[in-house]
């Protein structure tokens, strides 16, 4: 399938890029392509950044039948475009769309819009240290009926923004409220889908964290509230007594890109690492005993996120003095070095453009 460019005659102005926050600012074009059940995906194009119109019965605004993805690409310093691990992405982008049944699409295709989008709009990589471009592909059902039955028609779309750090605290840890009303998702359920859903099931706990002075909340299970799930809208990782602990993919975790980078960094230095079930119980005790030496958060938008302090049952659980620890920040440097290319890849994960 060739995509057909229709180049935007307007450049918009470009943020400084100490001000770029995250997902605020968009590139000047965009990628689309649409599915009609009786067409397949057809018509791809790249067209200038606009709104969309879509029918006000359109199904996505009705029965979420929505999913997302998110991932970045970087321009190194001698001027090489990377992406990281984009087909990890698409793959799970279907995966996503296979549990929400929407139609596949071909790795290929998605592959080339990633990469046709980001060369055209190429000098919107922002370069200075910490910052990225952040790139949003997702897919709304658009057949304008209201019966609960999938969609006959489908966008794929992709746009793109240059981010900054994704919480202001940067590399600096976290506050975390450990949330033991309000559940994220359950197994049987789409917590392990990218969909919109499970994005707002979770915004009335992280505002009432926010009330109580919290970054963002410690997910339990919806079974027991009794196992940790994840943090906010990332996988979480904790060191205790010199291993790393990850809770088990179960069927409502996400499964994390940076989440499964880690694993397999932590594996190529030897260091331990277990994913199995950690109750909050668990971790309290070895917070108490001093055995609990670092614990973060990973995904796309933070990278590495630390946690400096718990709370739960307003029992707080300050780790670490409240600091960056040593694994943490290790991790998040050799991450970030071999995104932007100053340190060797050896798993080949960058992807060139
Ligand atoms: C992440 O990258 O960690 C995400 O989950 C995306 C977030 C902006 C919703």
């Amino acid at each position: 399938l060739k995509i057909e460019i229709e180049r935007s005659t307007a450049k918009k102005e470009k943020p400084p890029q100490d001000q770029l926050g995250f997902g605020i600012h968009f590139t000047d074009h965009m990628f689309i392509i649409d599915y009609a059940e009786d067409k397949g995906w057809h018509q791809p194009r790249i067209v200038p950044y606009q709104p969309i119109v879509l029918d006000p019965a359109a199904k996505v605004f009705h029965y979420g039948q929505t999913i997302f993805e998110g991932l970045k690409a970087y321009r190194t310093e001698n001027g090489r475009i990377l992406l990281f691990r984009p087909r990890k992405n698409i793959q799970r982008l279907n995966r996503s769309n296979e549990r929400l049944s929407v139609p596949q699409l071909e790795e290929g295709i998605a592959l080339d819009a990633l990469q046709q989008l980001i060369t055209v709009d190429e000098d919107w990589i922002p370069t200075e240290p910490g910052t990225s471009l952040y790139i949003r592909p997702f897919v709304i059902a658009t057949q304008p009926a209201l019966g609960v039955s999938p969609s006959t028609h489908y966008q794929f779309i992709i746009i793109m923004s240059p981010v900054g750090a994704y919480y202001t605290e940067g590399v600096n840890p976290v506050k975390i409220f450990v949330e033991s009303e309000y559940v994220r998702a359950v197994t049987g359920g789409v917590g392990e889908a990218k969909t919109a859903g499970n994005y707002a099931a979770g915004l009335k706990a992280q505002e009432g964290a926010k009330d109580k002075g919290y970054s963002q909340v410690l997910w339990l299970d919806g079974v027991h509230r009794k196992y940790i799930e994840e943090v906010g809208s990332m996988n979480v990782f904790f060191k205790i007594n010199g291993t790393v602990h990850t809770p088990a993919l179960n069927g409502s975790i996400l499964a994390g890109i940076t989440r499964d980078s880690i694993i397999q960094l932590l594996k190529h230095w030897n260091i331990p690492v277990e994913e199995r079930i950690i109750s909050i119980e668990e971790l309290y005790e070895a917070g108490k005993n001093g055995s609990l030496e670092e614990a973060f958060g990973t995904g796309t938008a933070a990278v590495i996120s630390p946690i400096g302090e718990l709370n739960w049952r307003a029992e707080k659980l300050v780790i670490r003095d409240g600091q960056t620890g040593e694994l943490s920040r290790k991790l998040y440097e050799t991450l970030t070095g071999i995104q932007t290319g100053t340190i060797p890849d050896p798993f080949d994960w960058m992807v060139e453009v």
